[in-house]
């Protein structure tokens, strides 16, 4: 029976009998001479890869952390909406508690979760506000419901079904078709502005590949990392 085949146990699933080995994928280990030149390089190169990998279904989401209050972790997804050589970009309300967490301490930990193809990469910088003309860019190509949904939405709050149901009645209400729907003020950009960047490329043996861009202020540099 396939280590993974838990339908046909009667058995809780284990997970201490989980195991895969990592052939490496598209079977390259990562090196000094075959990274980009630049994060930026590197990470478009692993992000065409991963959308044309089938087994991704969301390439571009991301877990998000944050430091909240005495130093309380959280983390989340997210889906990344454009990435520059400024940073990674998402959007999200600037009322929830992520956003919260940033407008106190602006320092993140991005993670790309490509298992699938034995691949992660880990951000770590600073998030800031992008400019209002981006977001309302971006949000003027959102589907209608998801821009009521971005007005109706006290993201983070506790809410009742009920009183959701209501607020997006009263968000169609207010914006009624053909009309676009403005960016809500309360809802927007995050740019992540990266400080470090690690690629990471699993390998067979457990002797993964770990290679991390970090701007020392001067300049970036490229380290290796033991797995
Ligand atoms: C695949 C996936 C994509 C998501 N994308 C976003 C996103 O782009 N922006 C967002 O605000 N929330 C997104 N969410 C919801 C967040 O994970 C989270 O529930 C929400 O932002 C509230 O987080 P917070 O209370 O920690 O601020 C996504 C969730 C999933 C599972």
């Amino acid at each position: 029976m396939a280590e993974n085949d838990h339908m046909v146990e009667a058995q809780p699933p284990d997970p201490a009998r989980m195991r895969r080995d990592y052939p490496g994928w598209p079977g390259e280990p990562l090196t000094e001479q075959t990274l980009g030149a630049t994060w930026l390089e590197q990470f478009q190169r692993w992000f065409a890869e991963a959308v044309a990998a089938p087994e991704i279904v969301e390439p571009n989401a991301m877990v998000v952390a944050t430091v909240g209050r005495q130093s309380v972790p959280s983390a989340r997804t997210v889906l990344l909406k454009a990435v520059d050589d400024r940073g990674f970009v998402f959007y999200t309300n600037y009322e929830s508690r992520k956003a919260t967490e940033i407008g106190m301490n602006p320092e993140v930990c991005l993670v790309f979760p490509w298992h699938a193809i034995s691949r992660q990469v880990i951000v770590g910088g600073t998030a800031e506000r992008v400019a209002r003309s981006e977001t309302e860019a971006y949000f003027a190509t959102r589907p209608r419901s998801s821009q009521l949904g971005a007005w109706a939405s006290p993201q983070s709050r506790v809410v009742t079904r009920a009183e959701l149901e209501a607020a997006l009645a009263d968000a169609a209400a207010r914006f009624p078709e053909p009309e676009p729907v403005p960016a809500p003020p309360h809802w927007g950009g995050l740019l992540v502005r990266p400080r470090t960047v690690e690629f990471w490329q699993g390998r067979p043996g457990r002797l993964h590949d770990r290679l991390r861009f970090r701007d020392t202020g001067q300049a970036w540099i490229v380290e290796r990392l033991a797995p």
